[in-house]
């Protein structure tokens, strides 16, 4: 006969401790590429699942069940899978595909699976877990977008003012500057922390990134998410995911968090390699259609929350060969609500940072902007325009100077500008200092002329 049930607290600890600990095994039948296909316990596996690979010599393999093939799942390995032989034991471990951050991992870097690689030992557990795959608050419980958030660019604080919770992407090919202009973001703007996912990053950048470019000052006051682009690519997409759950958790403590990846793109390239392995078909660029349907998935994570806290957004995205057209550029460009565009002409010109400001759009603009300075934005902008237009021109010595009086004024005016818009990696200047600085500059043009 059973014994009558116990609901004490003593008697429920009895009763869980009797539950049976089961371990379900099932078993490598198949490797082909990257994917690695298990039979067995089929039931007990779901898209998302976690699995460890035993390869026998002692070193333990996670995965993760992406798809099906007839009775076997499929699964991608979160590392190499040299060791892996047929016959080789999978647990499926029970499903835990959560983290714990807390308050104490600021100034910390963890890799995708939220595990510590500064050695500065362990990293604490907080108490609520978050999913790493969360889905955005939905829209009709979102609050708007919250006040002008100082960047501390100038550049960007008066002509592309960001508010807090807005989403930003910058734009720009190889070695134009992104990361630099992200690490001055990370260490001087005004938000409480910042999260910054360094995704498929070169292995040697990551040290200069954390030590040149955001020192020990910037990384106090953030945490950092590494996965290299040596890494598998399902670390890849992880680190990407990892990055907003932190970001998520600040918010929800009410924080006004600033939540940076650098790159979306290497992002849209981990999950077009984890598509074509499972066989999606390929179509631009060999993007593969998930890689459309999670890009916005990711980035609508970003924003304002349903409470107090934001998470303002900025990701940079590689326009391989500068073509700002291409696949990924153009999703992205139409999930967030601006984007900073870089330029390499300007680069190389050695004017750092390289912002086309005119072909660059913040869609919270103008509201956001200072009402008092909106008519020096725009005037500056207006003179921006015309030298740009002319600019061949004038290099080339066909203009004339006083053929036309707004012409002359935008040449005399573009150094000026461009002098305005030049800042060093260490300057940090506030919103109002740029936009007392820039009605100087449009003040001087009205009383010369
Ligand atoms: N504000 C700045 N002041 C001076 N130099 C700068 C500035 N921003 C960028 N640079 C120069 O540009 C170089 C490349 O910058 P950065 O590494 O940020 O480019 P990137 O776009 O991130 O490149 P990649 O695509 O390779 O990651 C830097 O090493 C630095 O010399
Ligand atoms: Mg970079």
């Amino acid at each position: 006969m059973r014994k009558p049930k116990d609901f004490t607290m003593k008697g429920l600890a009895e009763r869980i401790g009797e539950i049976e600990r089961v371990n379900i095994y099932g078993r490598v039948v198949g490797v082909r590429g990257l994917m690695v296909e298990i039979a067995g316990p089929i039931h007990a596996m779901s898209v998302g699942a976690r699995i460890v690979i035993e390869t026998g010599v002692g070193r333990t393999i996670p995965a993760e069940v992406v798809g099906f093939n007839g009775d076997n799942a499929v699964v991608m390995p979160f590392a190499s899978l040299d060791g892996v032989r047929r016959g080789c034991r999978a647990l499926v471990a029970s499903a835990s595909d959560k983290i714990r951050p807390a308050a104490a991992w600021l100034g910390r870097v963890l890799n995708a699976l939220g595990e510590p690689i500064d050695g500065k030992g362990p990293l604490p557990q907080g108490s609520t877990p978050v999913p790493y795959r969360n889905s955005p608050p939905s829209a009709h419980s979102r609050q708007r977008v919250g006040q002008p958030l100082d960047l501390k660019v100038r550049a960007l604080n008066t002509f592309l003012t960001c508010c807090r919770g807005q989403r930003l992407g910058i734009f720009a090919g190889s070695g134009v500057g992104k990361s630099v202009l992200l690490s001055m973001l990370a260490r001087n703007a005004d938000a409480d922390i910042s999260v910054i996912g360094l995704i498929g990053e070169r292995g040697r950048e990551v040290q200069e990134f954390l030590q040149d470019d955001l020192g020990a000052e910037g990384l106090a006051r953030s945490v950092v998410v590494v996965a290299t682009s040596d890494e598998p690519a399902l670390m890849r997409r992880q680190a990407a995911y990892l990055t907003l759950a932190i970001a998520e958790f600040f918010r929800d403590e009410g924080r006004d968090v600033m939540c940076m990846m650098d790159s979306v793109t290497r992002f849209a390239m981990a999950q077009r390699e984890i598509g074509l392995s499972t066989g999606e078909p390929p179509t631009t660029k060999g993007y593969t259609p998930t890689v459309f349907t999670e890009l916005p998935r990711l980035l609508e994570r970003a924003g304002p929350g349903a409470d107090k806290g934001t998470i303002t957004g900025i990701f940079t995205v590689l326009v391989d060969g500068d073509d700002h057209n291409e696949p990924v550029a153009d999703a992205v460009r139409g999930i967030l609500d601006g984007h900073i565009v870089m330029e390499r002409a300007i680069a190389e010109r050695g004017r750092y940072p390289a912002i086309n400001v005119l072909k660059s759009v913040s869609r919270t603009m103008p509201k956001s902007a200072d009402p008092a300075f909106l008519p020096d934005i725009t005037r500056a902008r207006q003179m921006m325009a015309t030298y740009s237009d002319m600019e061949e021109l004038v290099r080339l010595g066909a203009y004339r100077a006083g053929s036309n009086a707004e012409v002359d004024e935008a040449i005399r005016l573009n150094p000026v500008i461009e002098d305005f818009l030049r800042q060093a990696k260490d300057e940090v200047t506030s919103i109002g200092d740029g936009y007392r600085r820039l009605q100087q500059i449009v003040n001087t043009l009205a009383t010369e002329s």
